[in-house]
């Protein structure tokens, strides 16, 4: 955490003390009471800030005589001011306490309604997300997801990308119409935003390489671990690109999201227990086919054409110690954009980029089909009013090259960094069929 933004007197942030392990310098912070307790004649806090936690050390003869008593009766998850001093201990939690020299109480929290019990009922402590993300475990995933964040922007400012926005009140579908959310925009049906890639699709042609961080809406009744109604995708889409070309720069961002996570992180991954190696290029790349094989010998069966459904996906998640991409999905297993191989019009030129360990897909990408008049034929199967994609069409008439992009997770890579199994937990406030509050 940055140590130019100041507030409230505070002097050091938690992680600045930690990171330090300095003896006796003079500091004041700021935070909350994350625990208490009374042992030999002294309070023992345990003090949470944004970055971190430290124990600090209330002796009677070391406060002024009216703030022992205060802090004797202070509550968890109350906010403070502690001024005092660092003192190395070993025995100490993180090596390094607080000797307090004064405390305040800034805000008093009420009695904390979530006890032993209460956590475990993950629906209750979903109910109170309000309160419930300031737990040890649930605030490091969020911390981790701040950091795949911030990965995939160095990633892209550093590779020449620009970071665009599109709309999301939108009315063409770009993931088919059984997951569009419907809105009515002052009398006209519009619907909320699946994906950024047609917009970006757009903007490429001013602009070669671009990327996006945006808000995805799916209707998806369906109640899985990795499933949200609201999720939020980093896309990127390039002229001139391949599908190989994509797959080569989606191995590189994960590569450096992960890297990124495993180092700045380990703090959050250690609270969390999980132990993260980052995986190394090249991933493996199998075919549709191929895994199908895979997948029927294991038992689960399915058609040729048909999505793999969300066993077989287990199955090859766990085939492989590192992502593995599954490509030449069948056109009928896909959107309508996409191109398919030169020599077989059934099977596209995309794919999509399992995580190991069981997490499945992390990212679907590939090449767009640059033809107007095979686009238009698709664009007709589906039963969407021309109209609203005639700006899409409009593309391939002025100067559309070959070009492809894909659409990556951000909560689904959280997910599998973070080793939570389900996807809620990555998500400050969860959107899912069941949950619309808080
Ligand atoms: O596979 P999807 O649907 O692909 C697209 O939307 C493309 N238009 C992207 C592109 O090529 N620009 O979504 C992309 C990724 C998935 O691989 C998955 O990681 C995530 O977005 N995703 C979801 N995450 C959480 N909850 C959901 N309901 C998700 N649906 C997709
Ligand atoms: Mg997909």
């Amino acid at each position: 955490m940055s140590t130019r933004y100041k507030v409230g007197g505070r002097t050091h942030t938690i992680r600045e003390l930690l990171e330090e392990q300095k003896d006796r310098v003079p500091i004041t912070i700021l935070g909350w009471i994350q625990n208490k307790s009374f042992i030999g004649g002294m309070i023992f806090l345990i003090i949470r800030d944004g970055s971190g936690y430290i124990q600090t050390t209330i002796k009677k003869e070391n406060v002024p005589p009216e703030v022992f008593n205060v802090v004797k009766d202070s509550t968890k998850e109350s906010a403070v001011k502690v001024i005092g001093e660092t003192k190395l201990d070993k025995r100490a939690p993180y090596g390094l306490e607080i000797i307090a020299k004064n405390v305040e109480i800034i805000a008093k929290a009420d009695v904390w309604p979530i006890t032993r019990s209460a956590i475990r009922s993950p629906s209750f402590l979903y109910d109170i997300r309000h309160l419930s993300i300031r737990g040890k475990k649930a605030s490091s995933v969020i911390k981790i997801r701040s950091k795949v964040i911030e990965a995939a922007t160095e990633y892209f400012f550093k590779n020449g990308f620009y970071l665009i926005s599109a709309p999301s009140i939108v009315q063409s579908a770009c993931e088919g119409g059984a997951t569009l959310f419907e809105v009515d925009y002052f009398g006209q049906k519009a619907y909320l935003t699946q994906s950024a890639q047609l917009y970006e699709e757009a903007a490429i042609l001013a602009l070669e390489r671009v990327w996006t961080i945006e808000p995805c809406f799916r209707a998806e009744k369906s109640k899985t671990a990795k499933h949200l109604t609201e999720f939020w995708m980093i896309e990127s889409e390039v002229a001139f690109a391949t599908h190989e070309d994509i797959m080569r720069l989606e191995e590189e961002l994960v590569s450096a999201i992960t890297h990124k996570v495993a180092e700045e992180c380990s703090g959050e991954l250690k609270i969390l227990g999980r132990k993260f190696t980052p995986p190394e290029p090249p991933f493996y790349k199998i075919t549709y086919d191929e895994a199908r094989d895979l997948i029927m010998k294991r038992g689960v069966t399915f058609e040729w054409g048909e999505d793999i459904p969300t066993e077989g996906e287990k199955i090859i998640s766990n085939e492989f110690d590192k992502p593995v991409f599954i490509k030449e999905f069948p056109l009928s297993a896909r959107s309508f954009y996409h191109m398919t191989k030169l020599d077989n019009d059934k099977v596209t030129l995309s794919s999509d980029l399992i995580a190991p360990e069981g997490f499945g897909e992390i990212t679907t990408g590939g090449q767009r089909l640059s033809d107007y008049k095979e686009l238009e034929k698709r664009i007709l199967q589906q039963d969407f009013p021309k109209e609203s994609f005639q700006w899409y069409l409009d593309l391939r008439r002025y100067g559309l090259p070959p070009h492809s992009g894909f659409g990556l997770g951000v909560e689904r890579v959280t997910r599998w960094v973070s080793g939570v199994k389900h996807i809620r937990a990555t998500s400050l406030f969860p959107r899912t069929p069941t949950r619309l509050n808080p």
